[in-house]
């Protein structure tokens, strides 16, 4: 767990990965504050940070306070952090995220529609760009064009990220996004090219993941999937097949890694982790737990090369070395997940500042680990 890892072209200083973690701290250009340069540089002694879902073009937006990576002003604040993050010897890969039909009129630019496979709306509420919950919209369903403008949106956000000079770009297929909408029979209802066999479900993931590698060279990409997933009202039911095509295709590339949500362990992920061909990484966190004692075995026993860790890497920006030492962990405050500024985003000390009058003026955490 705590030993090196070759990842692509990257040395990893241990096999724990920071989960990607969506924070709404950006401005209204989806420029992250300054901020975020302490807050990723703080917990730079994960092997690797995955950045939170960041949009790659400004209709890819579904949530008020994502960070984007389309425009110069946007990079030169992720060129920032990459630089933070390599002065303290982490390694950091952007998260890709477009939410397709998890989104809202108000968080688009004007005249941008919400787009998804297929015209089948979440039964949920999406937030507004002023904060308010409102029904999900009905999404339109993607024409060729926009299939195409997508990919391009991807591929030239991933440019800019290793411009900024960050190792590498995660593509979000996972939770109920847009990629995973076309993975899932149940948003998946296209009868053309794009949908309704194995192979069909798999070919945008596929598309998108081909045209990013030929952007900045398959090593730099990491894939994350939730085979199964029913976050944001997603049916993704009897869908096997689909996961071993999409593998299949996109492990000819070699990509740097496949990221595989699990909350149990099924026929499937031993399939997926038996011939995936590069590095494998799981996220057991919401039902099989986070901590030492929970990842450690994953890695000793081979069904992963790399564990990612979500929520205590909020509150303990130093976690591996606690780890690493025995010293205890502090626990999260949910209440700052999403909201706070600095508060619950950059203020939890590490271990040598936590004893005194650091932690007694911490604030009261909840949801929490010892
Ligand atoms: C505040 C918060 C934000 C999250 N945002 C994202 C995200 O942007 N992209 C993503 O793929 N997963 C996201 N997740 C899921 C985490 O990556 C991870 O899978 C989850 O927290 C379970 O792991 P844990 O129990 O170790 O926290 C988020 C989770 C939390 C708690």
């Amino acid at each position: 767990m705590l030993d090196p890892w070759q990842l692509g072209r990257v040395e990893l200083a241990n096999r724990v990965v920071m989960a990607p973690m969506t924070r709404n701290r950006a401005d209204e250009h989806g420029v992250l504050p300054e901020a975020a340069v302490d807050y990723y540089a703080q917990r730079a002694g994960a092997g690797l940070i995955v950045t939170e879902g960041t949009q790659p073009t400004a209709a890819a937006q579904g949530y008020p306070g994502t960070p984007g990576l389309h425009t110069d002003v946007q990079q030169a604040v992720w060129a920032e952090v990459a630089d933070a993050v390599h002065a303290r010897g982490g390694r950091i890969f952007c998260q890709l995220m477009h939410t397709g039909r998890i989104s809202h009129a108000s968080l688009v630019p004007p005249g941008a529609r919400i787009v998804a496979p297929s015209a089948v709306r979440a039964d949920l509420e999406v937030q507004t760009a002023d904060g308010r919950s409102v029904p999900a919209p009905e999404p339109e369903e993607m024409t060729p064009d926009d299939i195409a403008e997508v990919v391009e949106g991807f591929a030239s956000s991933a440019a800019r990220a290793v411009a900024a000079g960050l190792d590498g770009v995660e593509l979000h297929a996972a939770n109920g996004y847009l990629l995973h909408q076309f993975l899932a029979p149940g948003t998946n209802r296209r009868t053309d090219a794009y949908g309704r066999t194995p192979a069909g479900r798999a070919r945008f993931v596929v598309e998108v993941t081909r045209a990013v590698a030929e952007r900045i060279g398959a090593d730099r990409v990491g894939i994350r999937i939730s085979p199964g997933g029913q976050f944001n009202d997603m049916d993704d039911r009897d869908n096997d097949e689909t996961y071993v095509r999409l593998a299949a295709e996109i492990g000819e590339l070699r990509p740097a890694y496949l990221h595989t949500l699990r909350r149990r362990s099924t026929p499937l992920h031993r399939t997926l982790r038996e011939t995936w061909p590069t590095t494998y990484v799981l996220n057991t966190g919401y039902n099989g737990g986070s901590e030492l004692d929970d990842v450690a075995p994953i890695v000793a026993e081979g069904a992963a090369h790399l564990v990612s860790v979500g929520r205590l890497f909020i509150s303990n920006p130093d976690l591996v070395e606690r780890w690493r030492h025995g010293h205890p962990r502090a626990a999260w405050d949910e209440d700052t997940f999403y909201t706070g500024g600095e508060r619950g985003y950059t203020d939890y000390p590490a271990w040598h500042e936590a004893d005194g009058s650091a932690a007694s003026s911490a604030p009261t955490r909840r949801g929490a680990p010892a």
